[in-house]
């Protein structure tokens, strides 16, 4: 290739914003990478080539400087530049065929393909808060003046904190939640067992990958969570469906038809979805399954601060003596959901193993938001926004009560709504639910099928009745109300106006 040659092959654009140098750089690196310079050429002396480019001397200095220092060149003062011997054939054989974006350059692996199968299908939301979102706590309610004036003061006074830090996580955060998870939740702790997450997920997450190995047996509630289910199945575990019925978990039913499972997940203050919590006797009767089975139970705790009849469930970690609980809570429901923060409480030998896997994932969570939650627990903001919002979730489970009371008696029945910021409904006739929550979605609110929660590998013992899961602590009270007459429009095949 003569200098006119290369000059054709290396386009220039004046009218862009990137440096002429930058594109210079770019469009040689682009032609060695595509083998149309070869290894071992000689590029033409910065004087000839700034004037058949018609850039100045320095443009082509820089280019070229940026181009031996990423070992693109080769060269000395008085013996010219060349295209660096090392640059390796096959980079520049397979540079000439780029990837398409669109085709995986090779299957993922069993491993990869499970991680990607495991949660089903990730449910976010990209639209606006709207009746009757689940999941949501009310966020209008947190005070986040509050919360950027003490990430702003932490901020301002950098310390040694801001450096690589501990995996479990901040020392006065975890002592603080010790505190205040004896008191609230009766969960028997120190700091050293508390490791803080990025949300419940991680931990689940964790605790499935350092707990099971591929193949056995985990015990799920079903219908049961699939932020909990995605992760057993991710670790290759075989997901064993549980049912639930009043009183919880049918611990019987897991006994009987799978006793050796290495792990059961629970929601025992509150069943995720169907909202009973679970019996004293059920309790019991896990505990002692575990102990005798040597099998790992995961408490997850994730909505309990709002309880509002009736005094506040305790833990199950508070009842076990064998050792066997794992206590996941999160921050999600009490504060919000992007602030990924959460945590969980380990029995006292498995806290440093799963610091270890802690720090394997991500070293550890965010400092700052650590560091603002412990100041906002200690200033008694977190105290003041809990008991707020159990008022004002109270009155909004009021209003959806009293509205499906009014409107829908005849179609649909309530679940218990003693807790939490969601309550189910089951249709009192036979429905699709897809069917409905597609008419709901239509006309602008959001109804969660129950049939969510299932798990593939249920069968007709633990079939999942049909019903909706529907969100109250993030919607006003004249939008659930609207909601409500909608869905009675929906139910009623009424045309709505
Ligand atoms: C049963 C259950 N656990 C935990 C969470 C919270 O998850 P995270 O802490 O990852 O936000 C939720 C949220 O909806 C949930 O429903």
């Amino acid at each position: 290739m003569d200098s006119h040659q290369l000059v054709a092959a290396l386009p220039l654009d004046r009218s862009a914003s990137a440096p002429l140098f930058r594109q210079l750089y770019a469009a040689i690196k682009s032609a060695i990478l595509r083998g149309a310079i070869s290894p071992g050429m000689a590029l033409p002396p910065t004087r000839q080539f700034c004037q058949l480019l018609s850039v100045s001397r320095q443009t082509v200095l820089n280019a070229y400087a940026l181009l031996s220092a990423e070992g693109y060149l080769d060269g000395a003062v008085g013996r010219g530049t060349y295209v660096s011997l090392a640059v390796p054939a096959p980079a520049a054989a397979t540079a000439k065929t780029p990837a398409k974006a669109a085709t995986l350059l090779r299957p993922l692996p069993a491993r990869g393909q499970a991680m990607v199968a495991a949660m089903q299908q990730v449910a976010f939301h990209a639209s606006a808060l709207r009746a009757f979102r689940v999941g949501m706590p009310r966020i209008d309610h947190f005070p986040f003046h509050v919360w950027a004036r003490l990430e702003g003061r932490r901020r301002r006074r950098p310390d040694h904190y801001f450096g690589y830090g501990d995996p479990a996580g901040f020392l006065p955060l975890r002592e603080l939640l010790c505190v205040y998870l004896k008191a609230s939740r009766g969960v028997q702790c120190t700091p050293q067992q508390i490791i803080i997450t990025s949300g419940s997920q991680q931990a689940l997450y964790l605790l499935s990958q350092l707990l099971l190995a591929p193949g056995d047996a985990a015990w799920m509630e079903s219908p049961g969570y699939r932020g909990a289910s995605g992760p057993l199945r991710a670790a290759g575990a075989t997901v064993f469906p549980v049912p639930v019925d009043a009183d919880g978990m049918d611990v019987a039913y897991g006994e009987m038809h799978c006793p050796h499972a290495r792990l059961a997940y629970v929601t025992p203050s509150h069943q995720l979805p169907l909202g009973m919590a679970m019996s004293l006797p059920r309790r019991l009767a896990l505990l002692a399954w575990a102990a005798r089975e040597q099998a790992w139970l995961v408490e997850d705790d994730y909505d309990s601060e709002y309880r509002y009849a009736g005094a506040p469930l305790a833990s199950l970690q508070g009842l076990d003596t064998a050792g066997c609980v794992i206590y996941v809570g999160t921050l999600s429901k009490v504060l919000f959901p992007g602030l990924r923060l959460g945590y969980m409480v380990a029995p006292p030998a498995l806290a440093e193993p799963l610091v270890q896997a802690k720090a394997l994932l991500d070293r550890h969570t965010a400092i700052v938001p650590q560091m603002a939650l412990a100041d906002f627990i200690a200033d008694g903001h977190f105290g003041r926004h809990i008991r707020r919002t159990r008022t004002s979730n109270a009155e909004r489970r009021d209003v959806l009560l009293g509205a499906i009371g009014r409107e829908l008696d005849d179609q649909l029945v309530c679940g218990p709504a003693d807790s939490g910021l969601e309550l189910c409904a089951y249709f009192r006739g036979r429905r699709q639910e897809a069917d409905v929550a597609r008419a709901g979605l239509e006309r602008g609110i959001e109804l969660r099928p129950l049939g969510h929660y299932a798990q593939p590998e249920a069968d007709g013992r633990c079939a999942t009745p049909a019903g909706l899961l529907l969100g109250f602590a993030a919607i006003a009270p004249p939008e659930i109300e609207q909601g409500v007459q909608t869905l009675a429009a929906i139910l009623r095949g009424r045309p709505l106006y």
